[in-house]
């Protein structure tokens, strides 16, 4: 079979299984989409921040030029790293180009043969490609179940008594929305000497003290090897950043490929992600709003009548699911709500599970009373 008749095929078996990604142009209608949780993407006041403090740069570089070991270091770049470190209360931080990059570097870096990767089923993308770049083994664990991951670390005990054991967990998970049970794992983890590495990309800027994760706020953070926050979400901006120990730190400056072979982010970036979290703490009613935007929303959904098949999701997080069965219906109800001027995204299988194909409803301090009862009441027609 040539390569084209391989693309055309899988393209083809994408299609049937109703799941062919394509690219959409803009839509009009409330936003119960985006990762924007607080608005920072769109704040024309936070905007004129950053316009006016890059203005103030000494001799701005609209690119980065090249990786940080070479020309792409600067003064900005390790002043907001001391700035990150002192936020996520870590010994040092390390800026990465995005949360995917940093995932996957961060443990393709650490892991090696003779390792064990333990990790819950429902992790990103992101850290799944850092384990199959790395040769250590990997076994997952059920979500959130405290018992299965200790059944497996019990085992670890004697199939990996040489190598290290890494455990991998999101904190706030980006499908289901729901919490890592944190403090739990933190006690499993340290009872079974196995290295905890917590992606917090959707708890950034929306979970503890000035945005700075729920690790943080439970005060469980220094018992992780490493935390990775995302800047592309709530912070509004883009790019990531791994804070630990400094010699961690040191480590992913030596091994972390990404970092090691790819141009830095540029100078706007890095003003960027500094001033959104001055912003945040001028701005703490923003996430006050959020939270009452999502009470509001669980108030909404409240007795609404939904087929036996059908799960509501609620969180205490921004992101809310409706688990609908099906690509098919799934992505109907999608399309209905857009008809509606409700803009959520069908999440479908393989992404997820097949049979867990879910509406993903990302609330927002911005989406009005208004608008969520407009969500809620398309919602109810569709299934009417
Ligand atoms: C849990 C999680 N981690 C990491 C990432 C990747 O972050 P970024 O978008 O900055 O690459 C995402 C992106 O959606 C995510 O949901």
């Amino acid at each position: 079979m040539s390569i084209h008749e391989r693309i055309k095929e899988q393209l083809n078996k994408r299609m049937q299984a109703g799941n062919l990604r394509c690219l959409k142009a803009e839509q009009a209608g409330a936003d119960f989409f985006s990762n924007d949780y607080l608005g920072f993407a769109r704040s024309a006041e936070l905007a004129a921040w950053v316009a006016q403090r890059y203005a103030a740069l000494p001799s701005p570089r609209l690119g980065a030029t090249g990786s940080r070991l070479l020309s792409g270091n600067s003064s900005l770049a390790m002043q907001l790293e001391q700035k990150l470190a002192q936020i996520f209360d870590g010994q040092a931080a390390l800026l990465f180009n995005s949360g995917y990059v940093a995932n996957m570097a961060l443990i393709a870096a650490l892991a090696q043969k003779g390792d064990l990767i333990l990790y819950d089923e429902l992790i990103h993308a992101s850290l799944r490609e850092g384990y199959r770049l790395s040769l250590a083994d990997r076994k997952p664990f059920l979500h959130n179940n405290l018992a299965d991951l200790e059944r497996k670390l019990q085992t670890a005990c004697h199939t990996h008594t040489n190598g290290c054991v890494f455990v991998v967990t999101e904190s706030v998970y980006s499908m289901d929305g729901d919490n890592a049970v944190l403090a739990d794992i933190v006690a499993l983890c340290q009872a079974y000497n196995a290295y905890l590495l917590i992606d917090e990309a959707h708890s950034t800027g929306i979970f503890g003290n000035l945005g700075n994760g729920i690790a943080c706020s439970l005060g469980v953070h220094r018992h992780c090897l490493a935390r990775v926050y995302t800047f592309g979400k709530a912070i509004g901006a883009h790019g990531a950043c791994i804070v630990g120990e400094q010699q961690l730190i040191d480590y992913l400056v030596n091994f972390a490929r990404p970092f090691i072979f790819s141009t830095a982010l540029p100078d706007h970036t890095l003003v960027s992600i500094a001033t959104a979290f001055d912003y945040l703490a001028q701005h703490p009613e923003l996430v006050d709003k959020l939270r009452e935007v999502v009470a509001y929303y669980h108030e909404a959904v409240t007795g609404l009548y939904l087929p036996a098949d059908v799960q509501l999701i609620c969180n205490q997080s921004p992101i809310q699911a409706i688990v609908v069965p099906g690509n098919a219906r799934c992505k109907a109800l999608a399309a209905s709500l857009a008809g509606a001027g409700c803009l959520a995204m069908p999440i479908l299988a393989p992404t997820v599970a097949a049979g867990a194909e879910r509406l993903r409803i990302c609330l927002h301090a911005f989406n009005t009373k208004l608008e969520i009862d407009s969500l809620v009441q398309a919602i109810a027609r569709f299934f009417s």
